[in-house]
């Protein structure tokens, strides 16, 4: 593969993801060949830094964030030769003059602009690459998330962003596309046979999608308090598992075809009432609790917030209607300060419709698919075997099927790097496009707003669970379960 020459601008780059993630992914991008030497990283942030100081930051916090293994002192030798500190005010238009300057005397071709800001800052950072002259036709944008806060803010952000890049220069991350996994539903689904005739309501009962996460909000209070798991979680990274789960097959891999169905499943979602609204979903906050035999404070106890209405955890029965999964309902739910970090997808399978075993009078479970993002990756089939023994009644038990062993690249980073290799072959099929997004506020809006009615009462939990009660109930009261290991 030719090497890129890319110019990347991290906006934000002195924020938490940009040291975390984004510098992260881009040096072993870089160490990977995938990125050449000419290229340029570009931290743009309101901090007054000098090239020094911002070379010996970036060397400390990629020593901080990758694992020790992959760190050398050579590599980062080549790799700061690509690293520049410029300041801009993002508001003030004329603080752009040194991006400029700088930009100017590059050569090359292609300009990645990575916004990973405030999003009320979108409008102006674009409105002055613009203004500037900064914007060619071969020019991207990456959009990090939140997108809004809801379908109006959210169609606000995009518009100011579209007055200058056409939306097929506009790249929405969503990082759950980035892994593994994700990406290996479609193999899954759509490159085995099996699975086609299995994959509806005739053979599937229910889905189940957990993202339980055992960390708190991590410092980020101020951003957190305003969004909750409803707008931080589900509208985006679970509502894209849903759509990769309960699409149509696409007729190519190509970017739109898969963006069209994933669309159309958001569109067939039932829309959620505020006269259902209390028996199909949950909203919940943690209180202190133990984690792994560590105390952990309360939401409202920690150095944060001590009175705030935002959900820490929600839980929401999700129909879906069209022919395929006409009756199969898709539990969701995701939270923070669970019990243990464990994002799963869990297909679970209908009894066999005559059971012919008496199995001792112990009932025979149904087959269920597990598909695991983390903590690691995994897809287990569970199939139904005969216990080998010589009892008398033939009895049976559970046996997995493995069906894959972890990603070989086994870099934390991993998700942030396959998809900034996207935005530089130029390849969107792993982002939102602008329908996706709006349909996804379009629907979780209306629960919000119900929520924010009081329709449904805020739950508390004990940190270190898996949530309150009503979860249990959300899914008992249809005569099922979480799957919990
Ligand atoms: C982010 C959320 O998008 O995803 C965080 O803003 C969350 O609150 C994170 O912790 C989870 O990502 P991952 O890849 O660790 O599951």
């Amino acid at each position: 593969e030719i090497k890129n020459s890319s110019d990347i601008i991290i906006f934000g780059a002195y924020g938490d993801l940009s040291f975390r993630k984004l510098i992260p992914a881009l040096y072993h991008l870089f160490n990977d060949d995938y990125l050449d030497a000419d290229s340029k990283i570009i931290s743009v942030s309101r901090q007054k830094t000098s090239q020094e100081e911002h070379i010996k930051l970036t060397k400390e916090k990629l020593i901080e964030f990758i694992e020790p293994e992959l760190f050398s002192e050579d590599a980062f030798e080549k790799f700061k030769k690509l690293l520049h500190a410029v300041y801009v005010d993002f508001s003030d238009n004329d603080t752009y003059k040194d991006l400029k300057k700088l930009l100017d005397k590059s050569t090359n071709e292609d300009r990645i602009s990575y916004l990973s800001t405030s999003p009320s800052f979108f409008g102006d950072i674009c409105k002055s690459l613009n203004h500037w002259g900064l914007i060619k036709p071969s020019s991207r944008v990456v959009l990090e998330k939140p997108i809004g806060r809801d379908l109006e803010s959210a169609r606000e952000i995009n518009n100011q962003v579209l007055s200058y890049f056409t939306e097929n220069q506009i790249y929405r991350i969503d990082h759950y596309l980035g892994k593994n996994t994700v990406q290996n539903i479609l193999a899954l689904r759509f490159a085995n046979r099996i699975m086609m005739p299995l994959w509806d309501s005739t053979n599937i009962d229910h889905i189940q999608i957990t993202v339980a996460e055992s960390v708190g909000v991590e410092g980020r209070w101020g951003y957190y308090d305003q969004f909750g798991a409803m707008r931080d979680m589900i509208q985006n990274h679970l509502m894209q598992l849903l759509c990769l789960i309960a699409m149509e097959p696409p007729c190519s891999l190509d970017a739109n075809s898969i963006r069209d169905e994933k669309v159309k499943v958001l569109r067939s979602l039932r829309p959620i009432t505020r006269e259902n609204v209390a028996s199909n979903t949950v909203r919940a906050q943690y209180e202190k609790g133990s984690i792994n035999g560590q105390p952990v404070p309360g939401y409202l106890e920690g150095d944060g917030v001590s009175e705030s209405t935002t959900e820490t955890f929600a839980a929401l029965k999700v129909d879906i209607d069209n022919w395929r999964w006409n009756g199969v309902p898709f539990y969701i739910r995701s939270g923070k300060r669970m019990q243990k970090r464990n994002s799963e997808i869990v297909i679970q399978f209908k009894n066999v419709p005559h059971s012919i075993f008496q199995n001792n009078g112990e009932p025979v479970s149904s087959n269920r698919l597990v598909i695991t993002l983390q903590p690691e990756e995994s897809i287990t089939l569970s199939l139904i075997n005969k216990v080998p023994d010589l009892s008398k009644n033939m009895r049976l038990e559970e046996v997995d099927l493995e069906l894959m062993t972890p990603c070989t690249l086994k870099r934390k980073n991993e998700a942030y790097e396959r998809l900034l290799l996207d935005v530089i072959r130029s390849n969107p099929t792993l982002f939102m496009r602008l329908d996706e997004v709006e349909s996804a506020w379009k629907w979780v809006d209306t629960i919000l707003e119900a929520w924010e009615d009081n329709l449904v009462p805020m739950k508390k939990y004990t940190a270190g669970t898996n949530g309150p009660s009503a979860s249990i109930q959300l899914v008992a009261k249809d005569g099922r379960d979480w799957h919990e290991e």
